[in-house]
């Protein structure tokens, strides 16, 4: 190992000031009082210029709670002093009058009950008048919910699914493919705090839902394309539904972001390829929509009993002699960063086509700064698919906060999309999706005819230009204190095309190796990690940044060259999925798990870091060591490891029993955390049937049937969480 970094790339003391200008603290009005007493302490007795902007800013903040043990138990573990209660589990009422959930399958009316699988959240609080974003009311706000898929195992229809899947060609019952659609998509929910805790404000007229049924509009590059074009808009401006609705984000001017992950699966194209075209069948492949399924849910099977457009759309196979007489477009309509203006339920949802098309993980906000384009960052997450951002044409104007969908049509509907290159000497380089970029426009493997098809066919656009395949990215977040972007790559695990396999290694995605779990060996980057870069001149328009990995998932017991980070007891994790940097406790990070490796030893979990900054460790030589299958990896590999968190890093939550941990966010005073538990009992069998055949039990307990749940946590004593 040899010291490679320096710090000479220091922020300086205006740019930290000037990144703390976030959105939050502009609307508190009393920014630069915060700044000064929180960096003032810091810098008295020092040169800013010659010291780490970071480390100053960051010095007086600790982790302060005693860190919560690996468990396998089915129970929510938090740590001593906290208190974790459910606000909102699958089928909970969002309305008054709407009976309790009776979770036994009988309930159909999810149009008004709490979707499944929570999956992303935001707390936007609600201004006096009850009607816009007040970005700092701890009081009262919109909790906006993601509902990502209906549980496969079918636990909300009364004795399990009805011919669910590929291999059925039975037709399903429309009631159950009513409930499954409306069980997708967004909640959208007051919350209020009283004298014990935040409870749910059911009476709210902005409570409502949006599922795989509602009416959107597209907008952007690619809205009104040819391409675009249904039975259901001839002009190719509007689509029904939103799905898969994985991670999320939000916009300075106070509207949500929820985005399209695996939606590629939910379409049935039983056809045969002779209808389509060469290119419609180059899209088809690298976005895995098969000719061969029926999709994930079989929802176009309903329609044999019916002649609407309800179902017929999940079939985008070319059944009609042109494009507007059936769906075979149907799948363009998908794949999209999705707007939805919390405070106006009349508002229609808008489809952002100019933010690309792919399995969006979310999509997350630089902090604005008046007179420049307002910048997003993306995950695409599929093994080996790539990290992107938006820049907006259009400069930021603090009279557009607040703008709603207005100001989303001026923001997000023109812009750059870019795709991120990792070079091994920690440089990277944005590349330019476009063309008038000749690596597009001249591509020998697909003939793009516009702009529209750039963004429609984002990921064949970013393969022209030679992106870097990246080990599944998930979250991003930047830091408020120096700008620096992080980004989770869960983990890369194949025999066929994962890291180590078909895809090299490169220094950005450096380890391949072997792990064993329930006596079963997977290679690859089995526990994932999380790199992090910092834009030159810290400006998120910029196409130059400094990269290195914050963080390599591990057991704690694993040798050196997997545990890079020397993770212990108090802190190992596999499988980073959901990362959040906190605004009302600058600095302070959370990393949520969706794992599959480690959970033998541990449920999936929630940790609390305090992390450095880029190029705070050591260039490291990795030796790949695999036990088994090597594939030719048994090689060393530079990478850029960040310094070792030590007890910067503290397990803070573990989830019950076969559930993921995704979804983050807080009241504007640090003092509760919303987090969602999805998917409990996931690894149930013929679940409805048994008690003894389901894995969990939480939230409700007994021989209930597990639920996904929102829950919020404070402390006891009203303190900030975690610090
Ligand atoms: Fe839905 Fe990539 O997690
Ligand atoms: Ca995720
Ligand atoms: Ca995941
Ligand atoms: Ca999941």
């Amino acid at each position: 190992m040899s010291d490679t970094e320096n710090t000479s790339n220091n922020l300086t003391f205006e740019q930290v000031l000037e990144a703390r200008l976030s959105r939050r603290h502009l609307l508190k009005g009393g920014f630069y009082l915060m700044a000064a007493s929180v960096l003032g302490t810091g810098l008295s007795g020092c040169d800013a210029s010659e010291k780490s902007a970071v480390s100053v800013a960051t010095q007086d903040l600790a982790l302060a709670f005693k860190p919560v043990a690996k468990s396998v138990a089915d129970a929510l573990s938090i740590p001593e002093g906290y208190t974790a209660t459910v606000l909102l589990a699958t089928g909970d009422p969002i309305k008054t009058g709407v009976t309790a959930y009776k979770n036994d399958g009988t309930d159909h009316d999810f149009n008004n009950r709490a979707g499944d699988h929570h999956d992303g959240l935001f707390y936007f609080g609600l201004n006096a008048a009850g009607n816009g974003w007040d970005a700092s009311n701890a009081q009262q706000g919109l909790l906006c919910i993601n509902h990502e898929v209906a549980e496969d195992l079918g636990f909300m229809h009364p004795t399990g699914a009805t011919d669910y899947g590929k291999d059925s060609t039975n037709d399903r019952p429309m009631q159950e493919v009513d409930k499954e659609v409306a069980a997708h998509g967004v909640t959208v929910v007051a919350v209020t705090k009283t004298t014990t805790g935040y409870r749910l404000s059911p009476e709210n007229p902005l409570n409502r839902r949006i599922t795989g049924e509602t009416l959107f509009e597209l907008d952007g590059i690619a809205a009104g394309h040819d391409a675009m074009k249904t039975a259901f808009s001839p002009n190719g401006q509007q689509t029904r539904g939103t799905i898969n609705n994985c991670a999320n984000g939000y916009t300075p001017w106070g509207t949500y972001l929820t985005c399209e992950e695996n939606w590629a699966g939910y379409f049935y194209r039983r056809e045969d390829d002779s209808a389509r075209t060469a290119k419609e069948l180059t899209g088809f492949k690298r976005y895995g929509i098969k000719g061969d399924t029926s999709g994930r849910y079989n929802w176009a099977r309903a329609g044999a009993n019916d002649t609407t457009d309800l179902y017929r759309r999940w079939n985008a196979g070319a059944t009609g002699a042109t494009a507007t007489e059936d769906f075979r477009n149907v799948a363009n309509t998908f794949g999209w960063v999705v707007e939805i203006d919390p405070f106006k339920a009349e508002a229609t949802p808008k489809k952002r086509t100019s933010l690309g098309r792919f399995a969006h993980e979310g999509a997350w906000p630089a902090p604005v700064s008046v007179g420049k384009p307002v910048v997003f960052y993306m995950g695409d997450d599929s093994r080996n698919e790539y990290i992107y951002k938006y820049v907006s044409d259009a400069l930021w104007s603090e009279q557009d906060a607040n703008g709603g969908m207005a100001a989303g049509d001026k923001y997000l509907n023109a812009g750059k999309l870019y795709v991120a290159q990792f070079n091994p000497d920690g440089t990277g380089t944005w590349l330019w999706l476009a063309m008038d970029n000749k690596a597009i426009s001249d591509y020998a493997n697909y003939t793009f005819s516009d702009a529209a098809d750039v963004v429609i066919n984002t990921r064949i656009a970013a393969d022209a230009v030679g992106a870097t395949k990246m080990d599944r990215p998930e979250w991003g977040a930047v830091n408020p204190l120096n700008g620096e972007v992080y980004m989770t790559l869960t983990n890369n695990v194949s025999d066929k095309d994962g890291r180590g396999a078909t895809t090299p290694l490169d220094a950005a995605n450096p380890r391949y190796y072997s792990s064993i779990k329930a006596g079963k060996s997977v290679a690859g980057n089995v526990n994932g990690h999380i790199i992090r870069w910092r834009e030159a001149g810290n400006d998120h328009t910029t196409t130059q940044f400094q990269w290195d990995v914050y963080l390599f998932g591990a057991p704690a017991s694993d040798d050196a060259h997997v545990n890079v980070s020397r993770l212990t007891a108090d802190n190992d994790f596999s499988s980073p999925d959901g990362l959040w940097f906190s605004e009302a406790v600058p600095g302070l990070l959370w990393v949520q798990t969706d794992d599959a490796y480690y959970t033998d030893t541990t449920n999936c979990m929630m940790l609390a870091a305090i992390p450095g900054q880029v190029g705070d460790g050591k260039l490291s030589t990795l030796t790949n060591k695999a036990v088994t299958t090597n594939n030719g990896n048994d090689q060393d590999m530079n990478t850029h490891a960040g310094k070792q968190p030590g007890d910067n890093l503290r397990r803070f939550l573990v989830g019950p029993k076969d559930c993921e941990i995704t979804g983050i966010t807080e009241t504007p005073d640090g003092k509760a955390l919303f987090v969602n538990i999805q998917h409990p009992g996931e690894n149930s069998s013929e679940t409805w049937a048994t008690d003894s055949k389901m894995t969990s039990h939480w939230p409700d307990g007994g021989t209930a049937r597990p639920r996904s749940a929102t829950v919020v946590i404070t402390r006891n004593d009203g303190g900030k969480i975690a610090v």
